[in-house]
């Protein structure tokens, strides 16, 4: 399997999957673990192991009725590239075992092994490894693969907090019920943030969250799965990250956010407003602040040229309804080559929105860090004067130099 690393300078590399199959002592048993690398972590970081549990225990599972209720405790130990607690420079490798493996749902994958889940990734799975493809819980296209992902991501963070940036996401759309947004201009940052995590579904919009989940509740009582709508700001973002052509930041970040299982649509900014709208009213307008070009407006999502201009980052993802129904549904054996149904499946998110908005949120960390790492080594060399760089304002931070 082919593309399991994700940056250029700054690496995040993955392996694992839903339950994996471990070898202990000469036996062999499920329950194996997700693993990540990250390299190009700086030497004498005081790495704050808490801080990363804090992340991959956003994305757990089995924390509210809209959750599988799959009992993973997602407890993270570094493994490597730490001396003391400070990072070495060396790779930091993070080690995540998979606990809740018992033999009644293996059996329950065990059943339809050959047969293809619609709206899941196993019909590929066959046409890429044959009869090898992994059968339980759909090994790398699991919601669990993106544990790494978070992990990796978490490193990113600490790295971008002493950098002023920081990246939330929440959600703002689940079935078809709206909540207010940065991308639409109901909201601002500063009316998101205290409401940042205060419900199950992660719904800063605390008068849409409620029926929201009502809704949620009942589509669960239906058997049924629902799709949404998350958003993605990063904050503190210094101007002039990414390059002008292939290597946009917004190419990079979108690179990042697609390769997300469930994601099927994604939008920078007011992005799909665009096309009923007026340049004279689409452009956002600069204006000077301190000494440094601001936007009176942010319909762009912080991207002109693909490069980030020092405003918020913007970015909205729709999300599609889990695949896995506990209704039943037709199907294809993949052995047989025979039509079948089916039967309903019991664990499974009736949402991915409250699930993957970390994940998200890791994969926008883990861009950015490496676009910053690309700009240093830019800007080192490129040896600019002085009265360029001290104009890449970042909102909020005030002057970045580097
Ligand atoms: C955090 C997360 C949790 C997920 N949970 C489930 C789940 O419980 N059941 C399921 O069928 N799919 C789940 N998925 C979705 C599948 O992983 C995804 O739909 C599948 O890999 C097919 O890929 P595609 O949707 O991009 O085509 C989850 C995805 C993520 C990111």
């Amino acid at each position: 399997m082919l593309g399991n690393t994700f940056g250029r300078v700054f690496q995040v590399t993955t392996c694992g999957e839903s339950y994996g199959w471990s070898a202990k002592e000469g036996e062999q048993s499920y329950g194996g673990a997700l693993f990540c690398i990250v390299n190009g972590v700086p030497p004498g970081i005081k790495l704050d192991v808490a801080k990363i549990q804090v992340e991959l225990d956003k994305r757990r599972p089995g924390q509210s009725k809209l959750d599988s209720p799959r009992k993973e405790t997602d407890r993270v130990e570094i493994v490597s590239g730490l001396f003391e607690s400070v990072t070495t420079g060396a790779p930091v490798g993070l080690l995540i075992r998979n606990v809740d493996t018992k033999d009644v749902h293996i059996d329950q994958y065990r059943q339809v092994k050959e047969v293809i889940r619609p709206g899941h990734a196993e019909v590929n799975f066959f046409y890429k490894y044959g009869e090898h493809a992994d059968w339980c819980g759909a090994g790398r296209a699991s919601g669990r693969e993106t544990v790494g992902r978070v992990a990796g991501g978490a490193v990113a963070k600490q790295i971008l907090s002493r950098e002023g940036v920081e990246i939330l996401a929440h959600v703002i759309e689940s079935n078809g019920i709206k909540g207010r947004s940065i991308s639409e201009g109901t909201m601002t940052f500063e009316q998101m943030k205290p409401n940042y995590r205060t419900n199950d579904l992660n719904c800063c919009d605390t008068e849409a969250a409620p029926k929201m989940i009502d809704d949620l509740l009942k589509v669960a009582d239906a058997g049924d799965t629902a799709g949404g709508t998350i958003e993605i700001i990063a904050r503190g973002v210094p101007a002039g990250l990414g390059e002008p052509v292939f290597d946009k930041l917004k190419a990079t970040i979108a690179h990042g956010l697609c390769s997300i299982g469930a994601m099927t649509g994604l939008q920078f900014g007011a992005g799909f407003a665009a096309s009923s709208t007026l340049g004279s009213e689409w452009n956002d307008q600069p204006f000077l602040q301190d000494g440094k070009v601001r936007f009176r407006t942010n319909r762009c999502g912080g991207f002109l040229g693909g490069m980030s201009n020092g405003e918020d980052l913007v970015m909205s993802m729709s999300v599609k309804p889990t695949p896995t129904l506990s209704k039943d549904q037709d199907t294809v054996d993949m052995l047989a080559m025979k039509e079948k149904k089916l039967v309903a499946i019991t664990r499974r998110d009736i949402t991915i929105c409250p699930r993957i908005y970390p994940v998200a949120e890791a994969m926008v960390a883990i861009a950015v860090t490496d676009a910053l790492f690309m700009a240093h080594g830019w800007y080192g060399l490129a040896h600019l004067d002085a009265k360029w760089t001290s104009l890449t304002a970042a909102r909020n931070k005030g002057e970045y130099t580097v």
